[in-house]
Formats: C-alpha cells, structure tokens, sequence
C-alpha cells in the first residue's frame, strides 16, 4: 500500500475524514502526539489499527470527539459522571482522556473486552476538523509501532507506519509531546492511570482527592494487575541500552563521563552537553518540565540513527509535567535506574 503525506488542506481534510468515515485508517496529529485513527464505532475498522501497530488485542483505544455532545449522540458511554462534566469544563478540549462505563455503540475492538471507555476531546484544530469531517467519533492509540516511542511528527508516523496505512495528515510537531493524562472516574475515588499534558495538581484542583495508580511510578509486581492494560508493556524503549541515572549534575557528568567511548551516549539535559565526553541526546532545560515533554520522543528515537549502545539518561524529577516524562523514561530505560549518592 502506499501511503500518502498529506497537509492539512480543506480538501484533504474532507478526502481523510472520508477515507475514514469508510473505515479506512489514517495517522492524523493532534496536540499530544500523533495519532492512527479508525471509525471507533467499526469494529472491523479498528481492528486494522492493532494490525498495523502491532499492538496486543488486550490494550484498549481511547475514543476521540470534536464536541462534547458526541458523546450522548453517539452513545459512547452509558452514564456521564457528575465528575466528567468538571473535568471537561475546565480542561476539554485538551490532553486529558477520561475512562467512563462504557456505552452499548463501543465495540469490543475498542474498550479490549472491558466495561469502561476512554474518551478524549483534543484541542487541535486538524483533529477536530477530520473528527467533524468523518462524522464519527475516532478510536486512535498513538501511530507508533508498539513499543516504540511515541510519534510526534509525521515524519515519525511515516517511518512506523509506511505501506501500512493510506494516508497520513501532516500538522507540524506536536505541542505537549507527550500522550495525554488518563483518568479513570470508575473507581471509588477519581485515579490517574497515566500522567500526561494535564498534570496531577491541577486533577487534584478540580476534583479533590485523586489517587495515583502503582503503575504510574514503579514497575508493577509480577501478576500484579494493571488498571490500564497498556502501562504492564515494555514501551518507548531505543534499540539502545537505556539506563536512568539518579544522581545532581556534577555526580552524573562524572559517572558518564568515566564510562566515555564510541559506543556510548548520554540522554541529558540541555545544560549538561558542553560537560559530557560522549554522544549527547538533548531532551530539554534541566527545570524545563515543558521543553522536556516536548523534545523527549524525538531525542530517544534519535539514539535509534546512531549506532551507540548503551545511553545514560538523566532521571527527571516527579512532579508537574515532569511525572509524564519520568513515567515515559522509567519505561524506556525498562525501569533500570542507578542511584547515586
Ligand atoms: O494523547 C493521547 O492520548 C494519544 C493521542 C493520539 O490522543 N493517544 C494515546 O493512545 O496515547 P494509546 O493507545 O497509545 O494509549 C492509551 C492508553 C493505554 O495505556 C491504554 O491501556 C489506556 O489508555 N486505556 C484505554 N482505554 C482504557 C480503559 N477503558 N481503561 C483503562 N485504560 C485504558
Ligand atoms: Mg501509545
């Protein structure tokens, strides 16, 4: 199949909300990261997007609408939660997803067998005119191949994704740059299953009490279930050996360093380039939690177009939009982080 990079033209807008109104699929952007699309409400269209990502059939879709209303119109969901309506006041259209009881239109394909659904309404402008121009709500999980970072250029969705899909929409770099906070409001009490654009402070403004699921920060235990299936995957990991090293500047351009060759690189920060003796993969300023969000997809698959092998990456701080860049980099480095006193 060929595939088609597209601007995001009146014209190509309508061909692409089309293509996939006929339940075709598309990479289209959004202000996350890019995502692959299908008609949520084909079950048969959806499928394609497991196939062509690769992804395990047990790792349910997010469900993207371009107006709050879609929802009922679609009956996406079999009850709005009070809760739902606050969060969607304050922070929709935008990088939040939130899991609700599923409604009788989601196919299987679609919640992985389970009785929620996530739905996210984005704030891009291309995603909500395909979403208007398809006339259908949109199931799309980020356009990467499964396991690998996640895409926040079309260039990205290209290199995954090419001869796969028929069209893909090009809008630019994405503007979060990483995948949008999930909250469930199908526990007793509101719970982030995945940090992202919206941060923890500002669920915890609107709602009160939110709890922080294990897997957000730690690696689950063996048999330990995970709330959202997709957080028990090895993810965004380089071709390389990615190794977190938790230590102040000084300690970790020292420690990196020591270990300087060919075949080594350091995943750091913007201020540590001038210091360090090894290939640099820049993915922000140090106290720049929004600049590193942005960058830190681009910088890892970076590594993958050298040929080094094993990379020591700075560890981020926890707190703010910086939990989404932790919880992304713990998963790249396969939860291996050296501390260093
Ligand atoms: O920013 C984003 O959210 C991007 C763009 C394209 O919108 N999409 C995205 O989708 O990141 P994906 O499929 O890569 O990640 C969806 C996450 C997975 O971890 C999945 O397990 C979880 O959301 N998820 C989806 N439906 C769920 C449900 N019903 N219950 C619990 N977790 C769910
Ligand atoms: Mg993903």
């Amino acid at each position: 199949m060929e595939t088609r990079l597209l601007l995001p033209t009146k014209e190509n807008i309508k061909k692409v909300g089309c293509a996939l109104r006929d339940g075709m699929l598309a990479g289209i952007p959004t202000e996350t990261v890019y995502g692959l699309a299908a008609n949520a409400l084909d079950g048969k269209a959806v499928a394609q997007i497991f196939e062509a990502k690769g992804r395990p059939m047990d790792n349910p879709l997010i469900v993207h609408i371009s107006d709050f209303s879609q929802i009922e119109r679609f009956s996406l969901v079999s009850e709005i939660p009070e809760k739902a309506y606050k969060l969607a006041e304050r922070f929709w259209p935008g990088p939040l997803t939130v899991i609700m009881p599923k409604g009788t239109a989601i196919p299987d394909e679609v919640s992985a067998g389970l009785d929620t659904v996530a739905v996210r309404f984005p704030s891009h402008p291309v995603t909500k005119a395909v979403i208007t121009a398809a006339d259908r709500p949109l199931a799309a999980p980020s356009a990467n191949t499964s396991g690998s970072p996640s895409p926040t250029t079309a260039g990205h969705v290209y290199h995954d994704m090419q001869g796969k899909i028929p069209y893909i929409l090009d809008g630019g770099i994405c503007e979060v740059g990483v995948e949008s906070t999930v909250v469930t409001l199908c526990t007793p009490v509101p719970m982030l299953l995945r940090p992202g654009g919206i941060t923890l402070e500002q669920l915890k403004d609107v709602l009160g009490e939110v709890e922080v699921n294990d897997a957000v920060l730690h690696q689950l235990k063996d048999g330990e279930k995970a709330e959202s299936p997709g957080m028990k995957y090895k993810h965004y990991a380089p071709k390389a050996d990615l190794i977190l090293v938790k230590a102040d500047n000084e300690k970790y351009i020292g420690f990196v360093n020591e270990r300087a060759d060919e075949k080594t690189g350091a995943l750091c920060y913007d201020e540590d380039v001038p210091y360090l003796n090894v290939k640099t993969f820049a993915f922000g300023g140090k106290d720049d939690y929004t600049s590193q969000a942005n960058r830190l997809f681009d910088a890892l698959r970076e590594i993958d177009e050298t040929d080094v092998q094993t990379v020591y990456g700075r560890c981020p701080d926890t707190q703010g939009l910086a939990m989404a860049v932790y919880n992304r980099l713990i998963r790249s480095a396969g939860f291996e982080v050296i501390e260093l006193a």
